[in-house]
């Protein structure tokens, strides 16, 4: 197992890129309403990978209309979301021509996925392909004569799914909320849902967070216990949004209240053991989380900024007890069993605060451990943290060990509830801030902040943007940050989510220097599909490949009339997947 995968891949970036950083070179492109991948010019993409792409042991190639729960098993899942490339064992010093690819599959857009789907009455096949389409797929992939392909039956290949048990560890592990019809321990959960963004720990596990599984959970019983808790995560009284408790009573709060207690967790999945359990890590608090980005904190605890993607909800950090060990990739994968979860306060001055969330102190003092993991909204509610314009992925630059977290939008925010680290309302265009931690270090109490853009279009008054300063006839409008990544020279890259509704265009990938006099020019170096979002993307270690995930092509119309049909073409249903994107002459990407 990869023991040195931390300086491999933590320590790669940083060690090849001086300080400072040149803006972007390439001819970046025109917003637009094309259903494809468009990428800049001298730049290539493919798809990679689809919905439905058959991926372990004999599974059938995708039919749409003979799709099944056994199928879908060993089939690539639906909307593609955070992904990572990772390291064969056997060949841990780069990913050259060899790669893991990870990917989330955050929801279900059935209306697409089935003919003459009925959102009232899905069928019992229907509900258990969705189930098995959400999660998770590890996918060896290699590089041969230009071109990325998937290796079918390679014994990484796996698929994570909603009926995958997983251990549950941390605070709230066997306590009495999480104690369910199948597991009456309290300890193992059946299934993780909604998987939206996620990390890379420096021991070579993935973290992948479970976002809106508010939304799988049906019919909670007014009233009761626990109904001031599900009514601060949403939990519906009413059907769900896939009517899944029809046919699963785990997911009816009635007749199985503590089913939903097991979700909105990180999870930690061992890409290199096919048979390896994943792990819920309460520690790290339930929400619906966004990003779980790994960084080491100056004595080597390990740091992991998180965010809760709802309009008021707060960003977040754990930090762990005990340091990483290069020598001891079993002792690293506790370190996320034990730690201090703190919520952020931005200060208006542009000073910043971790409050930590401990039991029994301050305001927790009637609260114990298990309560601050379960009810961690609450929790940070009690304790001053601010209420942000629904904080996505947060993400370190590896050039200025700054900390960017994306905030997509909030549309309720009032002038009344304007402050200077959400000023605008409403906000349709969010926006990104970046902060320096204290001292340089990961672990200090402080950090200072400033937002270094808001989106929309500076030739609209009425949006109020601003890019760092930049004039506005040199920037390419961008809106709804959703997803961050960084090049090796340490520019920032915002992938979007909402562009078609906000700036009438398709969503994208936007370069967007943070340093030198192009600090903050916005410029787009590729658009996905019609309705679809960019949900993520990464570059190869090399910087010479860029991998996206298109979530929910054709978003908005129906499977009998799509608005899409990537990547297959006309007569074909939209499939959400992951694309590359190269230049033509072999380069780095953005040089
Ligand atoms: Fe799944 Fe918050 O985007
Ligand atoms: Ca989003
Ligand atoms: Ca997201
Ligand atoms: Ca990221």
């Amino acid at each position: 197992m990869p023991l040195a995968y931390s300086a491999a891949a933590f320590g790669q970036l940083a060690a090849a890129c001086a300080e400072g950083s040149d803006a972007p070179a390439f001819d970046f492109i025109q917003p637009n309403s094309l259903d494809q991948v468009t990428v800049a010019a001298g730049y290539r993409t493919r798809p990679l990978i689809s919905w439905g792409d058959p991926i372990t042991g004999d599974a059938p190639p995708f039919d749409v209309h003979a799709q099944s729960p056994a199928a879908q098993a060993k089939q690539f899942g639906y909307n593609s979301d955070f992904l990572a490339l990772l390291p064969l064992p056997d060949d841990r010093s780069a990913v050259s021509d060899r790669a893991l690819l990870w990917n989330n599959h955050e929801f279900l857009n059935p209306e697409l996925m089935f003919p003459n789907y009925d959102p009232e009455a899905p069928t019992r096949e229907q509900v258990d392909i969705g189930l098995l389409a959400q999660g998770a797929s590890i996918v060896e992939i290699r590089l041969a004569n230009g071109r990325w392909l998937p290796v079918r039956n390679s014994r990484f290949n796996r698929r994570i799914t909603g009926q995958t048990l997983m251990n549950i560890r941390g605070p709230a592990a066997g306590d009495p909320r999480l104690r369910t019809a199948e597991d009456p321990t309290g300890t193992v959960a059946r299934g993780t849902f909604y998987n939206c963004g996620g990390g890379v720990t420096p021991w070579g596990t993935v973290l992948t967070d479970e976002e809106d599984v508010h939304t799988c959970f049906g019919n909670r019983p007014a009233g009761g216990a626990n109904d001031a808790v599900h009514h601060r995560y949403g939990i519906r009284t009413d059907a769900s949004d896939y009517r899944w408790e029809q046919y699963h009573d785990r997911f009816d709060v009635t007749k199985s209240p503590n089913d939903v207690f097991t979700t909105g967790y990180v999870v930690e999945v061992d890409p290199y053991d096919p048979d390896s359990t994943p792990t819920k890590h309460t520690a790290l608090g339930r929400l619906r989380h966004e990003a779980s980005t790994v960084v080491l904190a100056a004595d080597r605890r390990v740091v992991v900024y998180c965010g809760d993607d709802g309009r008021f909800e707060y960003v977040y950090r754990y930090v762990s007890t005990n340091p990483y060990d290069s020598s001891s990739r079993t002792a690293n994968q506790t370190l996320l069993d034990d730690g201090v979860l703190s919520v952020a306060r931005y200060g208006d001055d542009g000073s910043g605060e971790w409050i930590p969330l401990v039991a029994g102190h301050g305001p927790l003092a009637d609260w114990s451990g298990a309560d601050v993991a379960i009810n961690t909204r609450g929790a940070a509610d009690l304790v001053g943290a601010t209420p942000m314009d629904r904080p996505e992925d947060i993400d370190v630059n590896p050039i200025n060990s700054r900390i960017y977290a994306a905030f997509t939008n909030n549309i309720d925010r009032t002038e009344e509830q304007v402050d200077a680290a959400n000023p605008r309302a409403p906000n349709d265009h969010g926006h990104v801030i970046e902060m320096t931690p204290g001292g340089g270090d990961h672990a200090s109490p402080t950090f200072t902040w400033e937002i270094l853009f808001l989106g929309g279009d500076p030739r609209n008054p009425s949006h109020a943007a601003f890019y760092a300063g930049i004039d506005s006839e040199d920037v390419t409008p961008l809106a709804n940050p959703d997803n961050l990544l960084f090049d090796q020279q340490g520019t920032l890259y915002v992938c979007t989510d909402g562009q078609p509704v906000t700036l009438g265009s398709n969503d994208g990938l936007f370069a967007v220097p943070v340093s030198g006099p192009d600090r903050g020019r916005a410029r787009q170096l590729l658009s996905v599909p019609v309705g679809a979002e960019l949900a993520s993307g990464c570059f190869s270690p090399d910087g010479r490949w860029f991998f996206g995930s298109a979530q929910h092509p054709g978003e908005g119309s129906t499977f009998e009339s799509p608005s899409s049909t990537y990547p297959d073409g006309p007569g074909n249903p939209p499939r959400p997947g992951v694309f590359t994107v190269s230049k033509v002459d072999g380069g780095l990407i953005g040089a």
